[in-house]
């Protein structure tokens, strides 16, 4: 095995490896466990967790596409109690360090749930995913909104003081996401999970209908990880001292290589991982190898490598 120093940090959360789980494609990592050792990763980032337990959207909810797959989950979920009784507990007793993700439907909600994860043991960030409709502005995104994306990240900030580092998610549907990813850094996140899904439809040809019961879903999957590169290449340019967890599409490790040079500190795999319940490990040991292969004897070397090369016109 090659000696490369993967550690990475997420705000002032450490951590000794850059491959996480993907919010919401492995819940509290209960069945990846059986795969392999939860700790040997860079840490489990859960399944969005709501204040209320929610059964989510009607079926069907998810769908094949080509390259890709699209769901319409509807954030499913046992509500913040029972996940910190049940969920957090497991984590533990497994040495995984967790990112738990929270989403709202109001600003206030957001709040709430900061607020049952102060004092915590054994959390290492929270993530904010503000790819959720809200309820108190005609169902529109957090994410889609600069003004709403900010006072959501305002108000766990002020719920959570400094005891935790922030990641806001942030969904690429945007047409100018720096200026997003900007307003939610001076609200107070310390760093930035790219990207979430993308909103995507499939109709059945033959049912001439969606195949989807919410009609449209969010695609992941291979077909979105050229705008994930993307976006991580924009935003690290704009903000280049703000860590990003990156993710879109990630299945081998030279995909979370691509992503480490466009300005990721760290890669979340989720689609992947349905389709090989070991992918996380892999990918981890197939970067750990590509970096060494390119010369790299730290994952922090690379990262943003991309724009420091220089490429002239013509060539
Ligand atoms: C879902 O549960 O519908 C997915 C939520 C998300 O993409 O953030």
């Amino acid at each position: 095995m090659s000696s490369v120093d993967l550690s990475t940090t997420l705000g002032n959360a450490w951590f000794p490896a850059p491959i996480f789980t993907a919010s919401g494609c492995a819940s509290s990592g209960r069945e990846l466990s059986q795969f392999f050792e939860l700790h040997s990763i860079g840490g489990v980032v859960t399944k969005s967790v709501m204040s209320k337990a929610r059964h989510g959207r009607p079926t069907p909810r998810m769908a094949e596409t080509p390259s890709g797959m699209l769901n319409s989950i509807g954030l499913q979920g046992p509500g913040i109690d029972a996940f910190l009784e049940k969920d957090i507990p497991f984590l533990l007793e497994k040495k995984a360090r967790i990112i738990v993700s929270i989403a709202g439907e109001t600003v206030e909600e957001y709040s709430t749930l900061a607020r049952k994860l102060r004092g915590v043991s054994g959390i290492s960030a929270i993530e904010v995913n503000i790819s959720c409709p809200n309820v108190e502005n005609r169902g529109l995104v957090f994410a889609c909104d600069p003004e709403a994306s900010r006072r959501v990240i305002d108000g766990v900030r002020r719920t959570i003081g400094g005891e935790l580092p922030i990641i806001a998610k942030l969904s690429p549907d945007v047409t100018d996401l720096v200026h997003i990813a900007k307003g939610v850094v001076e609200a107070g996140a310390d760093a930035l999970a790219l990207i979430n899904t993308v909103l995507g439809m499939v109709i059945n040809v033959e049912t001439m209908r969606p195949q989807l019961a919410n009609k449209t879903g969010g695609l992941s999957g291979p077909a979105i990880r050229p705008i994930a590169v993307r976006a991580i290449y924009q935003v690290h340019a704009a903000l280049p001292k703000v860590p990003i967890l990156g993710m879109g599409g990630v299945a081998s490790g030279r995909d979370a290589f691509e992503m480490i040079i466009a300005g990721a500190s760290g890669v979340s795999v989720g689609t992947a991982s349905f389709g090989n319940p070991n992918a996380i490990p892999v990918i981890q040991n197939e970067l750990r190898d590509l970096l060494a292969a390119k010369g790299f004897s730290s994952l922090r070397e690379a990262i943003g490598y991309a724009h420091r090369i220089e490429v002239s016109d013509g060539e």
